[in-house]
């Protein structure tokens, strides 16, 4: 069942009812203001930090679900309804929500008026703009008003929501011309302030909730747009709003257009206030000078979208199959700057309140983005790696405003410091930047520890091997890329944090994820160390490497699979003798990639045991048999309902791992099934399965043990995102940046057929054109000419090359 369909030409998805099964949201916001907004016009926006510098409330837990956003409200002749169709949930003629690039527009019509809202912040400008278009679809005059509607939060969010004895007294407004400001705070220590405008003459306006709402009404209940009158209140303490009334007349067939502005502003510190106690506003008088016109809306539209042109045309694939075309052209990449923007910060089920960027997370986001956005890939680069420590180990998150490693959570997840090598292997490949390898990085945050990028990057690749344990394999810490696998925590206090409690230094816990990374991500540092003339690092490297795999053969092998480590007792975690979680999904497409049993056949034993055990019809499950009891010895992932999480849920993130190994050992039709399983725009048939949007990943879907398999949850913010986008766009596609050249080596189902891959990579263009046939091993035709191998040599910027591939 779908609930909206993809309008491919428009990169929108259209949403035909305000009955999905849950809230399907987009994001806006390029730079530093940034906003969520679902289909029914909930949520919030924040500038920079969705914690520390929210400028809406937003309330998680609540119910209705997703009541409070930004809301327009019409009273045609005692008739109330908004375009929306929340809050008031009024029956409506028409109703669309078309999410697309950076935008969101909600269509509603009723009674012969239709309005249409457009929430985007434009490029540059740290504002939400919304501009709200009615039209009388009637054959006889109108007169009715429009009620804008929004809640400011205090600021903090976390503060907001716990701080009632202290909140309730402090904020303060402005109404000036009309514009409302919310300065709460500012007479003391903040700087900043927000304002909300229209370019047109209001009514009326309120800026007190009680008299806005009545007090103890819900948003449904508007006292205001239910009277029809503004109460024109000033608040003092409790809760500051805005809302705007405006008188609008149409004649039959007349359109009419408002441009509503909600801009964030800061002053200097000592020239904030344009009288006593009276807001210096230059900035939010040219900020909503610029949008007085209707004209300037459109234009700062047009801008936005051709922002979005750049960016989604370094890559681009035309193909019969147009699930593929839509996500690889649009919606994949666009999650991906989703988020590079958010980490993990801000969505339907992250409050925004709680984690910084991740260490690991930005490190594996680069993946996705570096090709959109270099330049920002550069800068992320650096403020990672300057929360490293000097023995490699890293922050495991860092604040996003001050970029400082966060204390409270501090270091010891073992798999961190190769992700950073990852990461910058693929900013270097895209753009051949190899000075940022010389540029000087300190170590946690301490410019007089600097060293170069490079020497981050050793210590790095040194770590797992100075942190090794008995058998060779590195020693997990707290957790690898899998949180929950807590080997020396030991938690039974109900409430701690599974990551950080105990810690035993037992020393004896093993990874055979790391080690898989280790081989996978190794050859990368190789390859640097090489390409600087330092062959002996290079050698002394792939030695290591060597050595890691043969560990992993000897001793992560378990017969049929790969073992997933070593617990504090030194038992086998992830093998035939458990009696649950006797294979895990993470070593097996790492080990893979890591090139470890390529040749003797363990690597093709390791895919199948992964299709017979793991695999269903929704995605490939973490781990099996899932976990029916809590294991105090294994930490968080037990901890989970099976099927859920961790514990043998389909966690789409390392799905795509197994789809690169697939395509490593050259199955290309179980790599395009499995990319197809858990890719949402394949899944859209099934939305009422699926639950949540059909345009873009989900962290987790429920695993073959839940009750609800198939049922997605945790979308938007998830590595699943920077990893798809590598797998489909680079194994299966099979186009991808290397250090000399961009390699084209499609490995794919042989129903996509023929396809053309468009890339732009250092300057030039690449037309690739391949006819799908299910195998591997391409020969290549550059420009008319057949060539040796899979590479082809990189060409001066301005240049455009045809390859063919064929088989
Ligand atoms: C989740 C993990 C997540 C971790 C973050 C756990 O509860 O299951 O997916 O990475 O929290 O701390
Ligand atoms: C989500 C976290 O953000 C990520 O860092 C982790 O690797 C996965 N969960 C798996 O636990």
């Amino acid at each position: 069942m779908q609930f909206g369909h993809f309008d491919d030409e428009a990169r929108e998805y259209v949403i035909e009812t305000p009955h999905t099964p849950y809230p399907w949201i987009n994001y806006l916001g390029s730079q530093e203001f940034f906003g969520l907004v679902s289909h029914t016009g909930g949520g919030y926006c924040f500038y920079r930090d969705a914690k520390l510098r929210r400028l809406t409330r937003y309330r998680y837990n609540n119910i209705p679900v997703d009541d409070g956003g930004r809301y327009f409200s019409i009273n045609d002749g005692g008739d109330v309804w908004s375009p929306s169709y929340r809050p008031y949930k009024t029956e409506l003629d028409f109703f669309e929500t078309r999410h697309g690039m950076g935008y969101t527009r909600i269509t509603g019509e009723r009674g012969g008026v239709r309005a249409s809202v457009l929430l985007f912040v434009p490029v540059g400008i740290n504002a939400e703009v919304h501009q709200v278009t009615l039209t009388n679809t009637s054959d006889a005059a109108k007169q009715f008003s429009l009620f804008s509607f929004l809640e400011f939060n205090l600021w903090n969010a976390e503060d907001d929501q716990t701080n009632y004895q202290r909140n309730l007294s402090i904020g303060e407004v402005e109404v000036v011309d009309g514009a409302i400001y919310h300065k709460t705070e500012y007479r003391e220590r903040r700087n900043h302030y927000a304002v909300y405008g229209v370019n047109a003459p209001v009514a009326g306006f309120d800026t007190d909730r009680d008299t806005y709402l009545g007090f103890g009404n819900g948003f449904h209940e508007a006292a205001v747009p239910h009277a029809g009158k503004a109460g024109n209140s000033v608040a003092s303490g409790w809760y500051p709003i805005a809302s705007h009334q405006l008188d609008v007349a149409l004649e039959p067939g007349e359109s009419k257009q408002f441009t509503f502005v909600l801009g964030y502003l800061e002053n200097d510190a000592d020239d904030k206030w344009e009288s006593p106690g009276v807001i210096k506003k230059d900035g939010a008088r040219e900020l909503l000078a610029r949008f007085a016109d209707n004209a300037s809306t459109d234009a700062e539209f047009a801008k936005l979208n051709e922002y979005w042109d750049n960016l989604l045309g370094s890559y681009t694939v035309e193909s019969g199959d147009n699930e593929l075309n839509r996500m690889v052209n649009i919606w994949n990449q666009y999650q991906c700057m989703v988020t590079y923007n958010m980490s993990r910060s801000a969505s339907f089920f992250e409050t925004g309140m709680g984690r910084g960027m991740g260490f690991r997370d930005s490190s594996q986001d680069l993946l996705g983005f570096v090709h959109l956005v270099p330049e920002r890939a550069r800068e992320r680069i650096i403020d990672i790696a300057s929360t490293q420590f000097e023995d490699g180990s890293a922050y495991h998150q860092y604040q996003p405003l001050t970029k400082r490693g966060n204390h409270t959570l501090g270091s010891g997840f073992n798999d961190d410091p190769l992700w950073l090598i990852l990461g910058v292997a693929a900013y270097v490949k895209e753009t051949g930047d190899f000075a940022i390898l010389d540029e000087m990085v300190p170590f946690d945050n301490d410019e007089s520890k600097a060293a170069t990028l490079m020497e981050h990057l050793r210590r790095s690749f040194n770590h797992p091997l100075e942190k090794a344990g008995p058998h060779g394999l590195p020693l997990i810490g707290r957790a690898d890329w899998n949180d929950c696998l807590n080997l020396n925590c030991f938690s039974t206090e109900p409430g701690e944090s599974f990551q950080t409690t105990g810690n035993k230094t037992g020393g004896v816990a093993e990874s055979v994820l790391i080690a898989g990374m280790f081989c996978a991500i190794g050859p990368e540092y190789a390859a640097l160390a090489r390409r600087r003339g330092d062959e002996a690092e290079a050698q002394r490297a792939e030695k290591a490497i060597e050595d890691m795999r043969a560990a992993v053969a000897n001793h992560g092998w378990d017969g049929e699979w790969f073992r997933r480590a070593y617990d504090y007792y030194g038992n086998v975690v992830g093998g035939a003798e458990n009696e649950d979680g006797q294979i895990w999904i993470e070593p097996q497409g790492y080990c893979v990639m890591g090139g470890v049993g390529l040749e003797d056949g363990k690597a093709v034993k390791a895919l199948d045991s992964v299709r017979e055990r793991l695999n269903t019809p929704h995605g490939i499950v973490l781990l099996n048999p899932a976990y029916t009891e809590y294991h105090v010895e294994l930490g968080e992932v037990t901890s989970y309902p099976p099927g859920y999480k961790e514990n043998a849920g389909i966690f789409c993130h390392n799905n795509p791992w197994v789809i690169i190994a697939e395509t490593m050992v050259g199955r290309a039709e179980y790599a395009w099934e499995y990319y197809k399983q858990i890719t949402p725009a394949y899944r859209e048939e099934i939305s009422e399965v699926h639950r949540l949007e059909p345009y873009v990943y989900a962290q987790m879907i429920a695993g073959k043990d839940a009750s609800r398999h198939g049922e997605a949850k945790n979308s938007w913010l998830t590595g699943t995102a920077s990893w798809n986008f590598v797998a489909v766009s680079q194994y299966l596609l099979g186009v991808r940046p290397d250090y000399d050249g961009l390699i084209v080596d499609p490995c794919i189902g042989a129903e996509v057929g023929e396809y053309t891959v468009t890339r732009q990579v250092r300057g030039a263009t690449y037309k690739v054109t391949v006819t799908a046939t299910g195998t591997k091993g391409a020969r290549l035709t550059v420009d008319g000419k057949e060539i040796e191998g899979n590479t082809v040599p990189y060409a001066p910027a301005g240049s455009v090359v045809e390859v063919v591939a064929s088989v």
